[in-house]
């Protein structure tokens, strides 16, 4: 199983660096599975740890695919790295074993300790809706037009029905996104 979360880690000036990744939970390890080329990557592997933030504020997702990086941290209690605020829970990592590839490379850790900091509020649709809007977005390059119109259609409904205002926010980010993908297109064609 993959669950997406937000990983943070520390940049060569000290300072936090925050991407969305999915992660896998195997063999007792957490493993990470970054595309080259990646700063979370570079990182992980000159400092050998990373944190794990789990939240359910979608907003740090489609703002880190539109760039909006500024999400607040706290110091994490084993490293020198911030966790995210809104995490409901993180977990602090030291980098165990790399299984080296030249696409995506395995980054298998181990987890010093787990804080929780907030409940799991329920499943809701809209906030899936943005995780799937956000992996497209990261896609816009590779997918066909027609694609990416058809799943947009379909998240949409979940949003109208069930998102907050924080879903309305990151779905408002991502869609201008995509039509900001598109212009783009457009012009260069031109
Ligand atoms: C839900 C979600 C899951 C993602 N999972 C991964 C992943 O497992 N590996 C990866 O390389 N990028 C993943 N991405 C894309 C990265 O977040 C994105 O490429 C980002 O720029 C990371 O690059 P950086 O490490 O250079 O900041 C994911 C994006 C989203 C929205």
């Amino acid at each position: 199983m993959i669950l997406e979360t937000i990983i943070t880690t520390r940049d060569a000036a000290g300072g936090d660096h925050i991407a969305p990744m999915g992660i896998r939970e195997q063999d007792g390890c957490v493993v990470l599975s970054p595309f080259r080329p990646s700063a979370t990557l570079e990182h992980i592997l000159r400092e050998r740890f990373a944190i794990v933030n789990l939240t359910d504020d979608v907003r740090v997702f489609a703002g880190c695919l539109t760039g909006r990086y500024d999400w607040p941290t706290l110091p994490a209690m084993h490293l020198p790295c911030g966790r995210l605020a809104c995490a409901l829970s993180h977990a602090e990592l030291r980098l165990e074993r790399v299984e080296d590839n030249d696409v995506r490379p395995r980054l298998w850790c181990r987890e010093i300790e787990r804080f929780n900091h907030a409940p799991f509020r329920g499943f809701n649709r809209a906030q899936s809706a943005v995780i799937e809007a956000a992996i497209l977005v990261s896609r816009l390059h590779m997918l066909p037009r027609e694609k990416i119109d058809a799943e947009i259609a379909y998240l949409a409904i979940g949003i109208g029905k069930t998102a907050g205002p924080r879903e309305l926010e990151a779905w408002g980010w991502l869609t201008t996104r995509i039509e900001e993908f598109r212009d783009g297109r457009r012009e260069s064609a031109a």
